[in-house]
């Protein structure tokens, strides 16, 4: 069985991170859709290092949840199996998904990079770093400009190796299972992705939102009540040794 799960932040919600636009999504009285882009990094980029260092520390003292756990059997047990995440945390990753079977479309908070050059470092995810505790903002050791978190920002482009890997799995064939789970799908291209053919696109995600219209079924709980129970009946149901 080929798989497709594309994730947003409501997967991590239940690990205690909150979501972008659902409640304790705000900090400091700031819009996180608002902080997140290059103008609030040229504008102000203390205050941006400021949000993703204590965004870092948030992501390191927490656990995977049941979802995620619940998608690493899924992966286990299907013949292929891909994972695009809207997230930046690394909770699938600590869950036990391997790097083959995760695309993180808008980058990873533990990487930081230079805005200028294409000089990358990477921050042990389960250690502080030094630049976080340090007042000064990080700035890169070949050009000199200012370091940033290797995130995607409203209105940058996506890595276009990570969009061919999503690509060249979708081409490999026809899927036979689509999960979207925890995001309000407001990017053209999530859409695009989970509209691919596939004989069951299911959404999981307490609320409505844009995919609901979509989807073959829609299924309103949180993904950690849910997605364990749901993983042992698709897996049930297989009707051939390798689902
Ligand atoms: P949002 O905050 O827009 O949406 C989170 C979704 O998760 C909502 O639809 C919630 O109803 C749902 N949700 C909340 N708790 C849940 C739970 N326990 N189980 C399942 N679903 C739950 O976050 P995203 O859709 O991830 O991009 O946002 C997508 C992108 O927009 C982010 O990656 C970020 C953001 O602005 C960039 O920064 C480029």
């Amino acid at each position: 069985m080929r798989v497709l799960v594309i994730t947003g932040s409501g997967v991590s919600a239940e690990s205690g991170i909150p979501t972008f636009r659902g409640p304790g999504g705000y900090w400091r009285n700031l819009d996180p859709v608002s902080l997140a882009t290059p103008e609030a990094f040229a504008r102000n980029p203390r205050l941006v290092w400021d949000w993703y260092n204590e965004r870092r520390q948030r992501i390191r003292a927490a656990q995977p949840n049941p979802a995620h756990a619940a998608l690493v059997r899924l992966a286990e047990n299907a013949a292929e199996f891909l994972l695009v995440t809207q997230n930046v945390d690394d909770l699938h990753a600590r869950a036990g998904l391997i790097p083959s079977q995760i695309v993180q479309i808008h980058g990873d908070i533990f990487l930081t990079r230079c805005s200028e050059c294409d000089y990358t470092e990477e921050t042990d995810s389960l250690t502080a770093a030094g630049t976080e505790t340090s007042r000064d903002i990080p700035c890169c050791q070949h050009c000199g400009a200012f370091m940033r978190p290797g995130v995607v920002w409203f209105g940058e482009q996506l890595d276009p190796a990570k969009v061919e890997r999503v690509e060249d799995y979708l081409a490999r064939g026809r899927l036979d299972l689509t999960l979207v789970i925890g995001t309000t799908a407001l990017f053209g291209y999530i859409v695009d992705w989970a509209m691919r053919p596939t004989a069951q696109l299911i959404e999981i995600n307490p609320e409505e939102s844009p995919m609901s219209a979509m989807a073959g079924q829609t299924v309103r709980q949180p993904a950690g009540i849910v997605l364990p129970g749901m993983v042992d009946s698709l897996l049930a149901q297989r009707s051939a040794p390798v689902l």
